[in-house]
């Protein structure tokens, strides 16, 4: 069953940097929420305390009415969170399969100590987990790439292997970082399908964070605006796009850059 996310009054600071204030918004089951900003807004830092990455310095994160803040991303991943990287971080030197395979583990059956023993039953589990992360990667257009190194692929293509990942821990919600970052026309098209897929036959909410409007506005059914550090809005992607304050701090942005 899709989960739903809740965030009240988030604040997260850093050594009097204030990077997140009193955001909340809720996603609900089912939904998929795109969480759209200037570079430096606090998205990846949001994420990051949706994940367990990050203790928020106030305020509450829940899942299904859960208070989840300050957990673990481990604990996390049980309760049915995954997520993706802007910057993936990959084994290099491990195979594009056995990467996918990365924090599968668990949904082995038992803990540690009986996996070490190599029980029969622990053998079918990874044989079975083996073969839905072929699957997942003929699914996303990657199969073929299943036994290279995972260093031989694309930053594109590295981050097609991170969603799979994502995805073979079967998550009820999913955190995706800019997803389309890097990708070629063609690709964002792909991943325009594969996110509507999620929601409408795999039962997940979704929160993707992304600067490609046109992917935001074919897949949201809400965005909510972040702009230093703060809540700016929440509607449809059509609104978003054409409400001032939004055009505003883009656009204050771009110059802020220029001048840089
Ligand atoms: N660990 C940290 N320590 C100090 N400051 C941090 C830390 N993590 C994030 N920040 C600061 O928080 C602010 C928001 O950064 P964040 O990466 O969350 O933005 P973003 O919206 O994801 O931007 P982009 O679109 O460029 O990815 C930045 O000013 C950043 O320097
Ligand atoms: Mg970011």
């Amino acid at each position: 069953m899709a989960a739903r996310l809740t965030l009240e009054d988030v604040n997260l600071h850093f050594a009097g940097i204030q990077v997140l204030q009193e955001v909340a918004f809720t996603a609900e089951p089912g939904q998929i929420l795109g969480l759209v900003g200037p570079n430096g807004a606090g998205k990846t830092s949001l994420f990051n305390c949706i994940s367990g990455h990050y203790r928020p310095s106030a305020g509450s994160i829940m899942i299904d009415g859960a208070e989840v803040g300050g957990s673990r991303p481990a604990t996390l991943a049980k309760r049915g969170l995954a997520r993706t990287f802007q910057h993936p971080a990959l084994q290099l030197h491990e195979t594009v399969l056995e990467n996918v395979l990365l924090g599968a583990h668990t949904r082995l059956p038992g803990g540690a100590a009986e996996w070490s023993l190599r029980l029969p039953r622990t053998s079918r589990s990874e044989r079975a987990l083996r073969e839905e992360a072929l699957a997942l990667l003929e699914r996303n257009g990657l199969g073929w790439a299943a036994d290279l190194q995972a260093d031989e692929l694309s930053h594109g293509l590295h981050k097609g292997i991170e969603l799979c990942r994502a995805l073979l821990m079967r998550p009820r919600l999913l955190l995706l970082d800019e997803p389309a970052a890097g990708l070629p026309h063609s690709e964002v098209e792909q991943l325009i399908a594969t996110v509507r897929r999620l929601r409408d036959e795999d039962d997940m909410t979704v929160v993707v964070v992304e600067h490609n409007m046109g992917l935001i506005a074919a897949v949201t059914d809400r965005v909510v605006v972040l702009d230093h550090g703060r809540k700016l809005m929440e509607g449809t992607a059509a609104e978003a796009q054409s409400d001032p304050r939004v055009i505003e701090a883009y656009i204050g942005k771009d110059v802020t850059d220029d001048a840089a």
